[in-house]
């Protein structure tokens, strides 16, 4: 099948080069021209495991192209994917600007019947929202063209994105038309040989199924956070107690890890949104206001912690920091409890030396550039560069060559033999 995917991210990257590698014909585009510009010669914008070998195996074989030019891409297509970002509001709602947008643009250029395919996380409501800004469009024209807009929100988790696009729990097809229904089933049927893993809906159902989902995965962790607060102070090791709630099946072992809160592209900004749309309806949540007050207060777990033994005043001291990503197996730093310590150590006037397997070029990217100019923070080559002369090491993101690391090495490295082990 001919598909254009709109936005080239973790999202609409993974997406497209899955569908590619499906046997599908797939246009990506992207309005950033340093993205496609890299992606043409084979350079990923994102890291993500497993995915730069299947970009370049099916850009080779001529089955994913890259343009930032939309009306280009549907030429030939007549099935849209809008994978673009749907970044936070100042009063937290959904910031929709960039899927109207596409939107707006898909309407001034269709030709003929297409699909039109939420893989955003949006709002309830939103398709009926794209589908009149395409309508105005093509009113505009004075066009009469069929388009049925479908949500199918994405569940792929940064780190594991391939495995799980390619492997999905469940496939969500939210729409009322028979016939968008058949296409998007037959464009996801090469994903369940094994089981049906579609589920079908209401519009309106699939967009909810996508916040109640990462709302639900935030709560665990905060609720778990609260439970290892509680924990220390009662002498009580949590360790010890996941494993022993994990075993009950109707809870389950995963996200049940205290840590210093949750962060990413997705759970702030996914709960924000939801609390927006619970006001928005005259509805108090209770429950997704302590799941945020929760996770802001633990993103400061691990600084109170520094300055109850060093004290406020943090002048001459310097930390080695291990993790910027917002979790293992991704580069991406955005709402990550890293860049929250980070500032709050250099505030208190300490220096660091940090160390990311692969946030790196992120951090040289997006950390504020004072803090580089100003000696604040130096990116270490090697996790035990970070070490070098510290006065203790911060473990805040548990990527897998923390697990094990030599601790003789590091004593010998540091200051003094301390760390302040944000993951347990
Ligand atoms: N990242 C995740 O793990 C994840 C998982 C599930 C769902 N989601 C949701 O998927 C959506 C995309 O997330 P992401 O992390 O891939 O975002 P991203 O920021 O990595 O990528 C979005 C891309 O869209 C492009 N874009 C914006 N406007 C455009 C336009 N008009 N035309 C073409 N390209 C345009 C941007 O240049 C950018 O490259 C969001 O709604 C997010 O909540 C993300």
């Amino acid at each position: 099948m001919q598909i254009t995917v709109i936005g080239t991210g973790y999202v609409g990257l993974v997406s497209g080069a899955c569908f590619a590698e499906m046997g599908n014909a797939v246009t990506c585009v992207d309005l950033d021209t340093a993205k496609i510009d890299g992606l043409k010669k084979g350079v990923l914008p994102i890291y993500e495991p497993g995915l730069e070998a299947i970009v370049r195996e099916n850009h080779a074989a001529g089955r994913l192209r890259f343009t930032h030019s939309l009306p280009e891409a549907m030429r030939d297509s007549g099935i849209f994917f809008i994978a673009v970002g749907t970044p936070p509001g100042e009063d937290g709602s959904a910031d929709l600007q960039h899927v109207l947008g596409v939107a707006r643009e898909l309407g001034q250029h269709l030709e003929r019947y297409a699909v039109i395919i939420d893989k955003s996380t949006v709002p309830v409501g939103t398709a009926e929202k794209v589908k009149a800004v395409v309508a105005e469009q093509l009113g505009k024209r004075g066009r009469n063209i069929e388009f049925d807009v479908v949500s199918n929100p994405e569940f792929l988790k940064e780190g594991a994105a391939v495995e799980d696009f390619m492997r999905p729990d469940r496939v969500i097809i939210g729409t009322d038309s028979h016939r968008a229904r058949e296409i998007v089933e037959e464009l996801y049927a090469p994903f369940n040989r094994s089981h049906q893993r579609t589920v079908v809906m209401g519009v309106r159902d699939a967009e909810m199924t996508k916040y109640a989902a990462n709302a639900m995965l935030a709560t665990k962790i905060s609720f778990m956070n609260e439970m290892a607060n509680l924990c220390e102070r009662m002498g009580v090791d949590v360790e010890n107690v996941r494993q022993g709630i994990g075993s009950d099946s109707r809870i389950g072992y995963s996200f049940i890890y205290p840590g210093c809160g949750y962060g990413g592209s997705c759970f702030p900004k996914d709960v924000k949104a939801l609390i927006h749309m619970a006001r928005q309806n005259d509805f108090e949540p209770a429950v997704l206001h302590a799941v945020e007050l929760r996770n802001e207060r633990q993103k400061s777990v691990l600084f109170d912690k520094i300055v109850a033994r060093f004290g406020g005043d943090l002048n001459g001291r310097s930390f080695g920091i291990w993790g910027l990503a917002f979790k293992p197996g991704t580069d991406d730093m955005r709402e990550a409890s890293s860049v929250i310590l980070m500032r709050k150590l250099i505030d208190a006037g300490a220096t660091m030396i940090a160390y990311d397997p692969a946030a790196m070029d992120t951090a040289r990217r997006e950390l504020p550039r004072a803090w580089f100019a100003g000696n604040r923070i130096r990116l270490a080559e090697h996790q035990y560069d970070a070490l070098s002369g510290v006065d203790a090491l911060v473990l805040v993101t548990e990527w897998k060559p923390f697990r094990h690391p030599d601790f003789s090495a590091m004593k010998k490295l540091m200051k003094a033999p301390l760390i302040f082990d944000g993951r347990n």
